[in-house]
């Protein structure tokens, strides 16, 4: 049994999906009621013990709201105390690194940590930027109004969220992936405008950019991995999804042709 958590999130949804499609058991959470799934708050322990109750593996997903590894600690405490085997958790690319005298996705780094010590079988996914983030900005783009660049003329290897749950799949369904770290990059380093260019080609609507370096606006979690994939530090690609999946890497192109009707949507 797999309980997915983050289940109704962008990586999550494409976990239970291939779950779903795969005819794998799993129990998808959220804090919300839902048919077939469990509800369960990473806030509420009591809630998480139920969750995990009976489960072997764990997709691990957190979405704090103060950047603290809390959420996945009270998640692996639940884990160990229900007898878990395995999680696989979805961290994020430069944890651990250096940037403007703090520590990049510290708190990723730390919740890796918990992980390890836990004496939990574990693989950690560590995406750069998901390709779907430029739906955050669907309603500017609708609009005809510029989109925020914070990444300056920075490339990075963006990643379909497709990939990284297909390898989250891989690493729950089998043990070839226990005690790894991916990098789990898409196929080509882009800058921000190299995406907007892809964008307004499949979209066949003008899509501009306007540079920003508000880093300060953004949530405490985000702002020194933002900071160092600016100052170029994303800027490469791994083999780790064609490797694990067998296939080459989504390209962003493809990703923006396949959700070109999310576009066309009202937010
Ligand atoms: N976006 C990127 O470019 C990027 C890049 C690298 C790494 N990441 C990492 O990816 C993760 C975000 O993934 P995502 O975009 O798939 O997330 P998402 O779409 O924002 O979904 C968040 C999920 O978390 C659940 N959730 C939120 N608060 C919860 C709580 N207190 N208890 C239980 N469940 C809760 C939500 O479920 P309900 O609302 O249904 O309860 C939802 O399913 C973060 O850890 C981020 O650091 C993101």
């Amino acid at each position: 049994m797999i309980l997915v958590t983050g289940a109704t999130g962008t990586i999550g949804s494409h976990v239970v999906r291939l779950l779903t499609e795969g005819g794998l058991p799993f129990r998808a959470m959220s804090r919300r009621e839902r048919p077939g799934g469990v509800r369960a708050d990473f806030d509420d322990p009591a809630s998480l013990a139920r969750a995990v109750a009976g489960v072997d593996t764990v997709f691990l997903l957190t979405v704090p709201p103060t950047p603290t590894a809390d959420h996945d600690i009270a998640l692996v405490t639940a884990a160990r105390a229900a007898g878990v085997r395995k999680i696989v958790k979805l961290s994020a690319i430069g944890s651990g690194e250096r940037f403007d005298g703090a520590t990049v996705g510290a708190w990723h780094l730390a919740a890796e940590e918990a992980i390890e010590a836990s004496g939990l079988v574990w693989t950690m996914l560590r995406p750069p930027s998901f390709a779907s983030n430029v739906l955050w900005h669907r309603a500017l783009i609708q609009a005809g109004e510029p989109i925020p660049n914070l990444t300056g003329d920075s490339r990075q290897a963006v990643v379909d969220p497709r990939d990284v749950a297909a390898v989250a799949v891989a690493a729950m369904t089998g043990d070839a992936h226990d005690g790894r770290r991916y990098d789990l990059t898409g196929p080509e380093l882009l800058t921000f405008a190299d995406q907007a260019a892809i964008l307004e080609g499949v979209l066949e609507r003008p899509v501009r950019i306007t540079d920003t370096n508000a880093l300060d606006r953004l949530p405490a979690g985000m702002r020194t991995g933002v900071g160092w994939a600016r100052a170029g530090g994303a800027a490469y690609v791994t083999d780790h999804v064609p490797r694990v999946l067998g296939r080459p890497a989504g390209t962003f192109e493809q990703w923006a042709r396949d959700h070109r009707e999310a576009f066309a949507a009202i937010p």
